[in-house]
């Protein structure tokens, strides 16, 4: 069976809930009858109820940007998976290259917040990705196998295809910088020979990899095209309904 496409959009700390839900409004009849891709959007904590409002019945999921360990508890401007799910999030990025190296989450961390999306009964965005200086010294693949490895960690195989693994090349997020077709696609056929090796071969076929960094309409086609490329996580391009309905179509 082919991967379906899968296009998801995060908004950053852009949109409050009254600006998200014109957004929202615009997406809605541009993506409303698309049945070929999966498609989702990640607004800010607080407009997701407006986001979750609009779009019902559009087939469009929402998913939260980042998710606590825990259920609940004292943990003072943290949201746990159980919160988005009661909120309507279908999924949860986690992960995100500027949660790793902007507020320092490592792999133990993010492990264990793929593991709480899963028990909240959210489907994990798992974004793992090199930076400039691990390419220029020949280091992108130890980087990604130990993401994959820590990210992954005590995970059944049966837990890996309802999963989403985003490449996000950390120089090609919000630079314009975008990683060349073949760029990419050299990476994402190394995550899934990684998958192959070490999990049951449904595992590798069937669990889909998303790129992201600084995809646009001009571009999405081609990468899209690459065999191992099953969709796009998508920053800028998806603040603008015309571009991001583009991006969707172009995964078709
Ligand atoms: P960008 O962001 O498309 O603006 O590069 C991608 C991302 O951070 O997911």
């Amino acid at each position: 069976m082919p991967r379906r496409p899968f296009i998801a959009g995060n908004w950053k700390m852009h949109k409050g809930p009254v600006e998200a839900d014109r957004l929202a409004t615009e997406l809605k009849p541009l993506l409303v009858d698309e049945t070929a891709v999966d498609v989702a959007v990640a607004p800010p904590f607080v407009s997701i109820p407006a986001v979750v409002a609009r779009l019902k019945h559009s087939g469009v999921h929402v998913a939260g940007q980042d998710l606590h360990t825990e259920a609940g508890g004292a943990h003072t401007g943290s949201i746990a998976g159980e919160m988005l799910r009661a909120a309507g999030c279908a999924y949860v990025i986690v992960g995100h290259s500027e949660r790793r190296h902007g507020l320092g989450e490592d792999d133990i961390l993010i492990n264990k917040k793929v593991q709480a999306a899963f028990r909240a009964g959210l489907l994990p965005i798992l974004c793992i990705g090199e930076t400039l200086e691990d390419r220029q010294a020949g280091r992108v693949e130890d980087v990604i196998g130990g993401q994959l490895e820590g990210g992954l960690e005590g995970l059944f195989a049966d837990q890996l295809p309802p999963l989403t693994l985003a490449y996000e090349p950390v120089w090609a997020i919000g630079t314009g910088v975008t990683a060349s077709p073949a760029q990419a696609q050299d990476v994402h056929a190394f995550i899934r020979g990684w998958l192959r090796a070490r999990y049951p071969a449904y595992v590798a076929e069937q669990t889909r990899i998303q790129y992201g960094g600084s995809v646009k309409p001009n571009n999405a086609a081609e990468l899209l095209s690459q065999p191992d490329i099953d969709g796009a996580l998508v920053g800028g391009a998806a603040l603008r309904a015309d571009a991001f309905a583009d991006i969707v179509r172009a995964a078709r």
